[in-house]
């Protein structure tokens, strides 16, 4: 949908890194237009989107190793400059002759980069000087290879203690090649190495702004539905509620949203959508309440997977029939952003499910109607920009992550209504502390979890055997791996404190310290 607003931008080739992402995110922080393309896309990418750049990302391949990937020929056909970073900075070391070896062991974390020779990249960009006036900046390295020595015509312009060829560039033609990660917070001067690469040797110009962004969706909409209507899922959550509001702004009354009561929803989701949305922005949606389908679809399971595929089919029945009601419907507006759409393309029969994902995501193959996805170029944060550009509340824009199926993934084992609603409050009493200390922010994702075990409290004197809520924040980047976060004790306590007494039954509550991996976010 943005395929214009990303001319002249910079495109991102993938070799597999963890952190490929953060280097678009990064650049775009820059309000670059940058895109991630796979290496055997990147002819079409740069047909299609036109860059003044390339980005060689990292990856977690040996160029010492048979079959490992090389640098599409269409990268040095394209006479852009070119920026590689650890295993793209070899393979290009390679591709020109150069010298890699692998190390004995991998190089993971902090260290100083020495700069011995002038290269724009690095022009004016330092940390401090050492005691002979060498610029010096503190990268962040992760890398088992490294390249001994530069290829013929290239300067080796910056060395760190393990790695005498840690930068080096080919002025002329523009490729430089760097070992550290730039795009890591832990590599303090990376956010400008990235945007002298970016702005002064590719000559970006700053187009990748929100209300850009926002003015050119809301036209693409207008051109893609042309006169045609729009049924979306709304879910409370952020991403499908931005899509809501730009496709109304939009086209105005054509976008109907259909908003399913599950009855496994966190407090205030169903008034947010009620008031919010459709009343204060003037959205049409019709609610449809369906808390017993829901339920009676859980009643009897205790299995995870059993539970997520049962809750995926009850939605698709309860929006098939209400979504019929609504007819004659064009097309179907769906949430979906950026890291979605890489993340499935990468998964793609490579990946084991660890859990089948239930959002709106299945209902299209159903419903057999055209997609509307305007947020599918997006990243979460420049979702959420949109979202505030739009007039969305900030609460709504800085809420945590739902997952699709709800509280029933949070319900451990068999989903009792009585369970949900003990969770709900409990879960209420969390957030609510955790917005008053302002934690919200500084936390990715937290909630509480209902464990159907029982413990033993002393409540008035009396015995109580109840059950007991865990608490999760985790601090994370991309969901993929996360932290638990480390809320002090004095916090946790006062939680605890108003949960066992506010929320009745519950006789304990506890702390998940556990990261991911191996524990995976939601405890089901
Ligand atoms: P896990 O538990 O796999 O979760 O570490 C990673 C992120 O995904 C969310 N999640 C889901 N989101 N449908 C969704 O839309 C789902 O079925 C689902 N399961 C997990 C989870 O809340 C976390 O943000």
């Amino acid at each position: 949908m943005l395929e214009q607003m990303q001319h002249g931008g910079i495109v991102v080739v993938d070799f597999g890194s963890q952190y490929t992402q953060l280097v678009v995110r990064r650049l775009r922080e820059l309000d670059i237009a940058a895109s991630l393309c796979d290496p055997q896309d990147c002819a079409a990418a740069l047909t299609t989107l036109q860059p003044r750049g390339i980005v060689l990302s990292g990856g977690p391949e040996s160029v010492t190793d048979p079959g490992a990937p090389t640098i599409p020929a269409c990268v040095w056909h394209s006479g852009l400059p070119v920026l590689a970073i650890c295993y793209g900075m070899q393979a290009m070391a390679q591709h020109f002759g150069g010298v890699v070896v692998r190390a004995r062991e991998r190089e993971f974390g902090g260290a100083e980069l020495v700069v011995h020779s002038r290269c724009t990249l690095l022009d004016g960009i330092e940390d401090r000087l050492d005691e002979a006036g060498r610029p010096v900046l503190d990268i962040w390295m992760s890398h088992s290879d490294h390249v001994l020595s530069a290829p013929q015509g290239f300067v080796a312009v910056a060395s760190t203690a393990t790695c005498s060829v840690a930068v080096f560039a080919q002025e002329e033609k523009r490729y430089y090649g760097i070992q550290f990660h730039p795009e890591v917070s832990h590599t303090p001067c990376g956010l400008r190495i990235l945007e002298r690469f970016a702005r002064v040797i590719c000559a970006c110009k700053p187009t990748w702004t929100t209300q850009r962004i926002a003015e050119q969706l809301i036209v693409q909409i207008q051109e893609q539905a042309g006169h045609g209507r729009v049924l979306l899922a709304l879910s409370g959550g952020v991403d499908s509620s931005v899509a809501a509001a730009l496709i109304h702004r939009a086209i105005g009354e054509r976008l109907v949203c259909l908003f399913v009561d599950t009855g496994l929803l966190r407090c205030g989701d169903v008034t947010f959508v009620e008031q919010t949305l459709a009343r204060h922005l003037g959205m049409p949606v019709r609610t449809v309440h369906a808390a017993e389908a829901f339920f009676g679809a859980l009643a009897g399971l205790s299995d995870p997977e059993t539970k997520r595929k049962a809750l995926g089919a009850c939605f698709i029945a309860v929006f098939e029939a209400h979504a019929r009601e609504l007819e004659p419907i064009d097309f179907l507006a769906q949430g979906t952003i950026y890291p979605d759409v890489i993340e499935s393309a990468r998964a793609k029969g490579k990946a084991h499910v660890i859990k089948s994902h239930h959002n709106v995501g299945g209902l299209p193959e159903v419903m057999a109607l055209p997609l509307l996805e305007p947020l599918r170029e997006l990243f979460k944060d420049e979702v959420r920009a949109i979202g505030l550009e739009l007039g969305l509340p900030r609460d709504l824009i800085m809420r945590h992550p739902f997952p699709g199926p709800g509280l029933a993934v949070r319900v451990l084992g068999e989903v009792q209504p009585h369970a949900v609603a003990t969770l709900r409050e409990a879960d209420a009493i969390f957030l609510e502390e955790l917005t008053m200390a302002g934690f919200m922010e500084k936390t990715s994702q937290a909630f509480a979890v209902y464990l159907p075990v029982n413990s033993v409290a002393v409540m008035g004197d009396a015995r109580h055997y109840g059950p007991v809520i865990a608490l999760r924040a985790v601090v994370t980047n991309d969901f993929m791996t996360a932290t638990s976060a480390a809320l002090p004790h004095e916090f946790l306590e006062r939680c605890a404190r108003r949960i066992v007494n506010e929320v009745k039954d519950i006789s304990r509550v506890v702390y998940d310290i556990t990261s991911k991996p191996p524990a995976t976010i939601e405890w089901e």
